[in-house]
């Protein structure tokens, strides 16, 4: 299972004062050197906290592969398109929300979304769709031409008893299963921490997870470098 991670979190508090630190790029190559397979960031309508000049240094100097999260808008498909990450991975996005708050509705938005999919495709840009580990979704994704989905994890993560907590881990498992068997790349994310990664590992299927909130707030105290490596001995 790799390891990739979401940077978002620096260039908010980076944004809290305006200036220009802490330097979310510096950041993706500390992460990178601690061992980080990706860096993901979500450039959002609002650049509320990744901004354009953020990615195109990322772009430009990340070793790994860079993973752009995006709403599928022109606008941003058009920058993505410009810009070249190796993935771009569609979320659904509301500007009131204080992160992203769900799967995408694939079926819903099927010929919409595969004309999206084809468009960045044919620029050589991989696509994922980030979904609720629902079978329906996963069906969608497929039918659209997607490369990879991402398995919505936040019903896993904010499950308030064990149990919910275990039906929630097995729908993320007949997920992954389903995609794969269908050929669909399978990566997870969304409220992934030290604790809540173990049963996550265990999952056959999933190739990567991406994971910023955990990772990021234990740098606070620990360091990035500690706080990656210490997730990637939880991974490995
Ligand atoms: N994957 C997607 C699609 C996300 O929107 C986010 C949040 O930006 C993450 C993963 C990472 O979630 P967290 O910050 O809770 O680890």
């Amino acid at each position: 299972m790799r390891l990739a991670i979401n940077i978002d979190h620096i260039a908010t508090l980076r944004e809290a004062r305006g200036g220009l630190e802490p330097d979310p790029v510096t950041a993706a190559h500390i992460c990178e050197l601690a061992g980080a397979e990706g860096i993901v960031c979500h450039l959002r309508e609002d650049r509320r906290h990744i901004n354009d000049r953020d990615l195109r240094l990322l772009r430009e100097s990340i070793k790994t592969k860079l993973d752009l999260e995006m709403a599928a808008t022109e606008e941003i498909i058009k920058i993505a398109i410009e810009t070249l990450p190796e993935l771009a991975t569609l979320v659904p996005e509301r500007r009131q929300e204080l992160t992203t708050e769900g799967g995408l509705d694939v079926r819903r938005h099927k010929h919409f979304l595969g004309d999206v999919v084809k468009d960045l495709q044919n620029h050589e840009i991989e696509v994922s769709l980030f979904i609720d580990p629902v079978p329906e979704q996963i069906e969608a994704a497929r039918a659209v031409g997607a490369n990879k989905i991402e398995i919505h994890t936040g019903e896993y993560a904010n499950a308030h008893s064990e149990r919910d907590q275990k039906t929630q881990l097995e729908n993320v498992h007949r997920a992954a299963l389903m995609a794969s068997e269908l050929g669909l790349g399978v990566n997870a994310g969304h409220g992934l921490n030290y604790l809540n990664i173990l049963p996550i590992k265990q999952i056959r299927g999933i190739d990567e997870v991406s994971i910023g909130h955990a990772i990021i707030s234990r740098a606070i105290f620990v360091g990035l470098e500690r706080a990656v490596r210490e997730m990637l001995e939880l991974i490995r």
